[in-house]
């Protein structure tokens, strides 16, 4: 519906039953659809539409708008009547200065809606926490924070705690009150901002560049509701191959093959597990993309080679600028087919990057994304797996070693824009080449790119990692609240530098970060050049020791991070979150920043501060279970154990926790697979294992595996039902090892109704079964003496 009022003209939209998209335009003139859109087309909804004196409802099902025609402002409730989102007043325009912004000093804005802002007011409830916002340092909750979404590359001396904007724009956030949430994503690729709370209590503004304003709404009702909402809308996270959820190393950088060669084998000689090398830019020649050093990797083929058959697999970094120079076939051929972007006068934009001069292809051009996917092939041909794709925001200095400004922002981009509309798409869009590039040169296989910036949306097409952290303990502790907080964002697949990047690491830092690390969705370990080395092993016996427990506890946690990942893809679902995203109803959980959920089975509370060997962590309710020691506690506070060897962790009873054999690649098949059954007080729990052959796209055709457990509750007997198989992937033959917590030592266990051999495990209370893993349905049962 459409509606022309005293300021301009609002259009509303129901998009799905709890999706409605609302734009509003100053002079009734709304800018057609971009070819680089980050929508999904969603299947037709039909709505009911209520005219009563001047207002219009546009009833979508669980989600409603009313706009006042007179007025020109607009409210939403959800099916239970409670209204949010309100309007406080029309929205209003007027044009600005690039030093009203945060671009940077004396930036021009180009003319026209370039300079023209949007800005709207809307009311906060009292009650609300305002969670989500992409990649961002400081609190979850960013109530009383102004929120810019621009891309840069906040280099040296590094980010901290009270910076605004990084590398990535999301302009997205849910607000969670007791019992409900809801969320926004204002769709501005432009400069654009959120007030939440800071200039004025409880009053939410909305403001963006490009004179038009355009956001959805999503009527939750949960936390999980809304991210599923916000990924329908924007893309499913891509499924990452199996490898990419292994251990990571890299540095910058392991300056040659040799080198290379020698930290894989430190790995194995080691037997600290591994599944991928990140080669930074020195493997190029000339940090010229798409070519490889002739001295420092005389036979890249034959290194990647030698690394495969280590199980470990070659990630290689990718950066946006292209060197500026004749006979060098990528600028060449990119200039002769109009690929870079260019000033208005034609002549290329050029910039300063690791290469020096550099040219910048327009990933907004299908044309230009097909032909930097093409070159990889330069890559892939020697066997790398994986694509990192770094630099894109895009850095660039005007000069050498100068500071960062961006691109011009009149230079046009697509054909169509202006780079000022789509700066903060630029490595959303070089991800998408890319993923979509890997995908043709590679076909049936899972792309795995990993990007430093990104917009909402750049989940279908990458991971991402947090950019240029420091070896501070501050850094450590602010992972959690950013990581979840982009989980919420749509974006699951994220992890941080661990170890820091910046600053020398150390022992007792880098044991604390390496045992968080074994939960991050993405968990890579990488350095600065300058810093010590940041190996494993490169802090003495005892850290080494912890790092490969730490490692190795990742790796029994594979089948239960797979599983998630399948999760993630289908329904967005965050595979690390906060307490809130789980446990939305417990009001006293909302702030909690210092823990999170690894899905729905783990809670994860790290030590974060140096010399602390306990702490304090918060129980949600039901039955909890020590994942390192195997004790019951009940819900509420508890003081923790907290070793240097281990983050404490716990699982929340009505889980069946998923555990592979420990292997030191994701090469070496899965021949073991225990069942650790963990029942809650009083109800039974399920839980669905997904697997399939890890790196296909056989996944898309249905070829995979799913297996559902239950759990009997303890005062039903603490059992473990394991259902049949089900779905076209066969896994590898293997053992099924079932491991029952219960609350005493039982007469026996039965196998589907028979007595059969087993085990106690006194000092965890665990009866344990070993069978043959036939894919059919069996039962456990404890029997009572
Ligand atoms: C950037 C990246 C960092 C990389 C370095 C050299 O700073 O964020 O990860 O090591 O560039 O390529």
């Amino acid at each position: 519906m459409s509606a022309e009022h005293a300021v301009g003209s609002t259009r509303i939209e129901a998009l799905a039953p709890d999706i409605i998209r609302v734009r509003y335009s100053p002079d009734g003139r709304f800018p057609a659809e971009r070819p680089w859109d980050v929508l999904i087309d969603l299947p037709p909804t039909y709505p009911d539409l209520i005219e009563k004196d001047d207002t219009v409802r546009l009833a979508a099902g669980a989600l409603t708008a009313m706009l006042d025609c007179h007025r020109g402002v607009v409210e939403f409730s959800n099916d239970a009547g409670m209204r949010f989102a309100q309007d406080l007043e029309p929205p209003g325009t007027r044009d600005i200065s690039g030093d009203e912004t945060r671009i940077g000093h004396d930036i021009e804005l180009p003319a026209g809606n370039g300079r023209r802002l949007v800005k709207l007011d809307k009311a906060m409830a009292a009650d609300e926490s305002y969670l989500g916002f992409g990649q961002r340092t400081g609190r979850l909750d960013r109530r009383h924070r102004c929120l810019t979404h621009w891309t840069i590359d906040h280099s040296y001396p590094g980010h901290s705690r009270g910076d605004d904007n990084l590398y990535q724009a999301h302009p997205f956030f849910m607000a969670v009150r007791p019992g409900f949430a809801w969320g926004l994503f204002m769709y501005s690729t432009w400069y654009s901002t959120f007030d939440v709370g800071a200039e004025k209590e409880d009053v939410l503004s909305l403001s963006t560049l490009g004179g038009v304003l355009d956001y959805f709404v999503f009527a939750g009702p949960t936390p999980a509701a809304v991210v599923e909402q916000l990924t329908r809308l924007t893309g499913r996270p891509a499924l990452p191959p199996l490898w990419a959820l292994g251990f990571h190393q890299s540095r910058w950088s392991y300056g040659s093959d040799a080198e290379v060669r020698a930290i894989a084998r430190g790995f194995r000689e080691r037997a600290i597990p591994l599944d991928a090398i990140h080669l930074d830019i020195d493997y190029m020649d000339g940090y010229r993309v798409f070519t490889w050093d002739k001295d420092r990797f005389a036979n890249p083929a034959e290194t990647v080679a030698e690394l495969r058959s280590l199980g470990v697999r070659a990630v290689t970094i990718v950066d946006p600028g292209v060197k500026q120079e004749t006979g060098y076939a990528v600028a060449d051929e990119g200039l002769a087919d109009g690929h870079f972007v260019r000033h208005p006068d034609g002549t290329p934009v050029v910039g300063y990057v690791w290469p020096g001069a550099s040219l910048f292809p327009d990933f907004c051009r299908g044309a230009t994304r097909d032909w930097w996917g093409r070159l990889h092939r330069a890559l892939t041909d020697v066997g790398v797996d994986g694509v990192w794709c770094d630099m894109n925001e895009p850095s660039i200095t005007e000069r050498p070693h100068g500071p960062q400004r961006p691109m011009p922002l009149d230079t046009p981009q697509g054909g169509e824009a202006s780079h000022a509309e789509v700066h903060n798409l630029y490595g959303h869009m070089m991800a998408r080449a890319t993923h979509e590039g890997l995908e043709r040169v590679r076909p049936g296989r899972r792309p795995w790119v990993l990007t430093r910036s990104g917009y909402v949306g750049t989940q279908r097409w990458a991971a991402s990692w947090m950019g240029d952290n420091s070896s501070w303990w501050e850094h450590l502790e602010m992972s959690l609240p950013q990581l979840a907080s982009l989980g919420l964002s749509g974006s699951p697949h994220v992890g941080v530098d661990i170890g820091g990047f910046y600053h020398h690491g150390f022992d007792e830092l880098f044991a604390r970060w390496i045992a968080l690390g074994a939960y991050y969705p993405f968990m890579r370990n990488h350095a600065h050049r300058d810093s010590r080395p940041q190996e494993p092993w490169a802090f003495g016996h005892e850290i080494e020791t912890i790092a490969r427990d730490a490692i190795a506890l990742r790796y029994r946690l594979l089948p239960y991070l797979y599983t998630l990942a399948h999760r993630a893809h289908r329904t967005g679902e965050p595979i690390l979150r906060p307490l809130v995203y789980d446990f939305p109803d417990d009001w006293m959980l909302h702030q909690v920043e210092d823990q999170v959920m690894i899905g729905p089975q783990l809670l994860v509370a790290p030590v974060y501060q140096p010399g602390v060997r306990r702490r304090l962590v918060e129980l949600p309710a039901g039955t909890w279970y020590d994942l390192h020691t195997g004790a019951r506690h009940d819900a509420g506070p508890l003081i923790a154990d907290a070793p240097l060897a281990r983050a404490p962790a716990f699982v929340r009873g009505g889980s069946v926790l998923t555990l592979g054999q420990l292997r030191q690649s994701t090469d070496e098949p899965l021949t073991e697979l225990t069942l650790e059954a963990y029942p809650a007080e009083d109800e039974s729990g399920h839980w669905t294992l997904t697997e399939d052959d890890g790196d296909s796209l056989d996944y898309r055709e249905g070829v995979i595996a799913e297996t559902r457990y239950t759990v009997a509750a303890l005062n039903a007997g603490g059992g473990l039902a394991i259902g049949e198989r089900t779905g076209r992937f066969e896994p590898h033959p293997r053992t099924l090892v079932v491991r029952l917590h219960l609350d005493a030592k039982p007469a026996g266990l039965k196998l589907d109704g028979k007595r059969c051999d087993w085990s106690w495990q006194d000092d965890r209370c665990v009866a344990e079964l070993r069978l043959t893993d036939d894919g059919r349905a069996h039962r456990v049962t404890p029997v009572r003496g």
